[in-house]
Parts: structure tokens; C-alpha cells; sequence
């Protein structure tokens, strides 16, 4: 008999019967890729009926009957990743943990091993480093405990049996790109290969209690490689992120069934290890320059916790018809729209200049009250006329140029005040009533004009 062939999308892992320039689904384009169609099981088929293979069909409980223990959550002793995953990692959960090759997805895995070896039997399976190299990298770490065990394997198969002899109350797969069914006919890494290890390694979670922490790698473009369907399969989906040439790391939450997805954990990669930065603020304010145009502090939310970041503008008079305008860190329509509002609204010719903007530190600046500070350090490179290095920004810009309020603002000057900056642009509105604390000056503007004239250092 001949045997099907079936197309898959590398993207977003919808199935069709034939081959196609553009997916269906997602709409990539040359994404789809032909698979053999795996032999359908037996049985399956009659679904709907009430019996499947001779057993009867499962019956669904009363919600009320269900027990309702909360979940349980352990310490990773890593208070920045506990933070990342809503307070713990929880009792029989898949974690996905992305990132580029380098980034040091490795190294976060094996340090938690310590803690977690303190209490439970932790399994590493490792199929990009040979126990030996595993060893040595632990050894480097100072995580010795004769409660981690590790293993150098790609096959899924033996990764079961292995599971099965020791028993681990959590196991780390480095990385889900390397291990393989046998089973198949793709090669490691494939989408189907890719899926089937995830939902045989969500089996041992949901099945066994298992808490499971899986490596992916990230593709160009920056998600995990292989489906998006890999995403909605786990529990959390956490990014490891940052510049290769820095040493801070930024670990987020894409996605989070147990907690929140707006808490961001940093690291800094040293010698001995990633070690915790418990205040993000001061290290993204590290290095600043003194008295340079072009520079202004902001403060965002990051989850629960205020965070200071340094936003850098430069306009430069372009030569080219058409402007360049680039944004790193910045959504690049809402510095787009913070040029046209102030070309329109503060007066500044800026539609014929090049204009870039960049957040200091990697991080990704996503909430309106950044606004403000983007705005008047795209004016201070402008014209060319410092903004003192004690003085903050904060607020939302409106298409007509004023100022609107930004929630959390009270918590937001306490940041600004514990880090000594005595100067802070707020909108109007929201001056009242506010408590400023002790050598700190809250300097109150209705429109971007009147924040402007406030922040920028008179001309000598
Ligand atoms: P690694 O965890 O292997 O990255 P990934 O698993 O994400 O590919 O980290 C690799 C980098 O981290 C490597 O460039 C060396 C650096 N590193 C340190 O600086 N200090 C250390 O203690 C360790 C273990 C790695
Ligand atoms: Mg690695």
C-alpha cells in the first residue's frame, strides 16, 4: 500500500493534505513541509459512540465532587525565576524556557538543582553535553548533591525508562530540539518530533506529578522553534532574554497558567553563575552619561515592580528624502506618533530628521507612561541642550500633546525618590493630592510644551 503523505507548517503546525505556498493557517509563506502521515491508531475512529475499543467511554464528574487542594508550590532558590512563575514552580507543571543558544538557559537550569536537590530527586537529561561536560559546568556551579542525576540522551524512549528507574520528582530536558521518537520518521528538532516528545513529557507531569522544566531554542525570529502548538501544549512559557553583549538577563513570563504574565526576573551572567539583580533600576541606570543630550529616565511598571529605565534619543538632520526612523526597545508606531505630536504640537521641525530611540539594558518598554521621557529626550537631541541626571519622566502623551495619567504613580515617585533623583515631570492633573517625599521636587506639566521648557537645561 502506498503510503499518504501529509504537509505540515513549520510556523503554526496545522496539517493539510497538500502542498502550498502560503499556509492556510497562519499565513507564513514557504513554511509548509511534507511529513509521512503516521499510521492511524485503531479505534479512535469511534469517537462519539459510547464505547472506544471495547472500554466504556469516560464519564465527566460534577465540579462539585472534584477535590480542590490548591496547588502545590515549591521554591526554585531563585527568588527572580520564583517571581517569573508566580510565586514558585508548581507541583506536576511543564515550563518551557526559551532563548538564544548562549543566553544561558543551561546554566539557570543546573543552579536551581541546588535548592530543589534539598528536597526532592531532580533528573537532568542532557543531549546537547556529555555527562562528563555536565559534571564540570556543575562543579563550576557549586551544585554538587548526590540527589541530582544526570544523563547525556536524545532518544525519548530511553529518556522514559530512565525516568521510570529513578523515579525524579522534577526533570529538566536541555533541550526539547535534540530529543527524539524513534517512532517517527522526522528528524530531532522537526515539528512532529517536536510535539510528540512535549506531550509525552506533559504525560509525566500531569500523570506522575512530575514537575518538568524543558529547554527550547528560539528561531530567528525570536520564538521558541517548532509550532506555536508547542505553547499552548505546556503549563508556562518563559523567554530568557538579552543583549550578547551585556551580562544582564531578563527572564519573562509569554505565558502562565499558575500567575501573572507581567513580572520580569533579572539576572546578571558572572563567573560562578547567573546571579540574581534584586534591584533591576540600579543596574539599568549603571554607566549613564553626565550631561549629554538626548538621555531622560523614566519609570515603568514592570508587573509589581517599578522600574527605572534610561530611554536615548538621537535626531540628526537627514540627508535622505525619506527619514529614517528606528526603535529598539520602543514600539516603533507609538515613537512614530510621539514625532508627529511633537513636530505638531511642541514645534520642533522633527519630520525632516532622522530619529532613533533606544531603551538602555534590553529592556522592552511596552507601557504608555514611557511616553513622556521618549518625547523630551527626542527634543533634548533636537536641541541640543542636556536634561539634568537627577530628573525623571513620567506620563502618558495624548494626540493633542497633553499629559495624561499613568496608574501606580505614587508607588512609581518612591522608586524615583530611594534611587536619589530630586527632580520628576508629572502630568498636571494628578500633582494634587500627591505626597512629594522629602528632596524630591514633583514638577507638574499639562502638555508635552510645558514639560519640555521644565526638564531641558536653559541654553548657556
Ligand atoms: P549556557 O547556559 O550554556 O547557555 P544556553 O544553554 O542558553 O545555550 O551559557 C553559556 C554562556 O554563559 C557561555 O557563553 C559562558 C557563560 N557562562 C558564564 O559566563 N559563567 C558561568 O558560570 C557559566 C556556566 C557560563
Ligand atoms: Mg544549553
Amino acid at each position: 500500500m502506498k503510503q499518504k503523505t501529509l504537509f505540515y507548517c513549520t510556523e503554526c503546525g496545522n496539517e493539510t493534505a497538500k502542498w502550498a505556498g502560503k499556509c492556510p493557517a497562519c499565513g507564513a509563506w514557504n513554511t509548509i513541509v511534507e511529513q509521512p502521515e503516521k499510521p492511524k491508531l485503531s479505534g479512535v475512529k469511534g469517537a462519539g459512540k459510547a464505547v472506544r475499543g471495547g472500554m466504556p467511554a469516560r464519564r465527566a464528574c460534577p465540579v462539585t465532587e472534584l477535590h480542590t487542594d490548591e496547588e502545590i508550590r515549591f521554591p526554585t532558590g531563585m527568588g527572580e525565576l520564583d517571581r517569573v512563575l508566580g510565586g514558585g514552580a508548581v507541583k506536576g507543571s511543564l515550563v518551557l524556557v526559551g532563548g538564544a543558544p548562549g543566553i544561558g538557559k543551561s546554566t539557570l537550569m543546573l543552579q536551581i538543582c541546588s535548592k530543589l536537590c534539598e528536597f526532592s530527586k531532580v533528573l537532568y537529561v542532557s543531549g546537547e553535553e556529555s555527562e562528563h561536560q555536565l559534571k564540570l559546568r556543575a562543579k563550576r556551579l557549586r551544585v554538587e548533591s548526590g540527589s541530582l542525576f544526570v544523563i547525556s540522551e536524545t532518544s525519548l524512549g530511553d529518556l522514559l525508562e530512565c525516568v521510570a528507574t529513578e523515579q525524579p520528582d522534577v526533570l529538566i530536558v536541555d533541550s526539547i530540539q535534540t530529543l527524539y521518537n524513534e517512532a517517527l520518521d522526522s528528524p530531532a528538532g522537526s515539528v512532529s518530533q517536536v510535539k510528540d516528545c512535549t506531550m509525552a513529557l506533559m504525560q509525566l507531569a500531569k500523570g506522575q506529578g512530575i514537575t518538568v522544566f524543558v529547554i527550547g531554542h528560539v528561531n530567528k525570529e525570536g520564538s521558541i522553534a517548532g509550532p506555536k502548538v508547542l505553547e499552548h501544549m505546556v503549563d508556562c512559557v518563559l523567554y530568557f532574554e538579552g543583549d550578547q553583549h551585556t551580562s544582564y538577563r531578563i527572564l519573562r513570563a509569554a505565558k502562565n497558567r499558575f500567575g501573572a504574565t507581567n513580572e520580569i526576573g533579572v539576572f546578571e551572567m558572572q563567573d560562578g553563575g547567573l546571579a540574581e539583580v534584586e534591584n533591576p533600576s540600579e543596574m539599568l541606570l549603571s554607566g549613564r552619561p553626565d550631561d549629554a543630550p538626548g538621555t531622560c529616565v523614566t519609570c515603568v511598571m514592570e508587573g509589581a515592580r517599578p522600574v527605572l529605565a534610561e530611554i536615548q534619543a538621537l535626531v540628526v538632520t537627514s540627508a535622505a528624502s525619506n527619514p529614517r526612523r528606528t526603535s529598539n526597545g520602543f514600539d516603533y508606531n507609538r515613537a512614530s506618533m510621539l514625532l508627529a505630536v511633537l513636530e505638531k504640537r511642541g514645534g520642533l521641525k522633527v519630520s525632516t530628521c532622522d530619529a532613533y530611540l533606544n531603551i538602555i539594558g534590553g529592556l522592552t518598554l511596552d507601557e504608555p507612561a514611557a511616553d513622556l521621557a521618549a518625547v523630551v529626550a527626542l527634543a533634548s537631541s533636537y536641541l541640543d541642550r542636556p536634561i539634568p541626571s537627577d530628573l525623571v519622566a513620567i506620563g502618558e502623551v495624548g494626540l493633542t500633546g497633553e499629559l495624561r495619567s499613568v496608574n501606580q504613580l505614587a508607588q512609581r515617585i518612591s522608586e524615583v525618590h530611594r534611587l536619589g533623583f530630586t527632580k520628576c515631570v508629572i502630568p498636571a492633573h494628578r500633582a494634587e493630592g500627591l505626597r512629594s517625599p522629602e528632596g524630591l521636587e514633583l514638577i507638574p506639566a499639562r502638555n508635552i510644551g510645558e514639560a519640555i521648557r521644565a526638564a531641558l537645561r536653559p541654553q548657556a
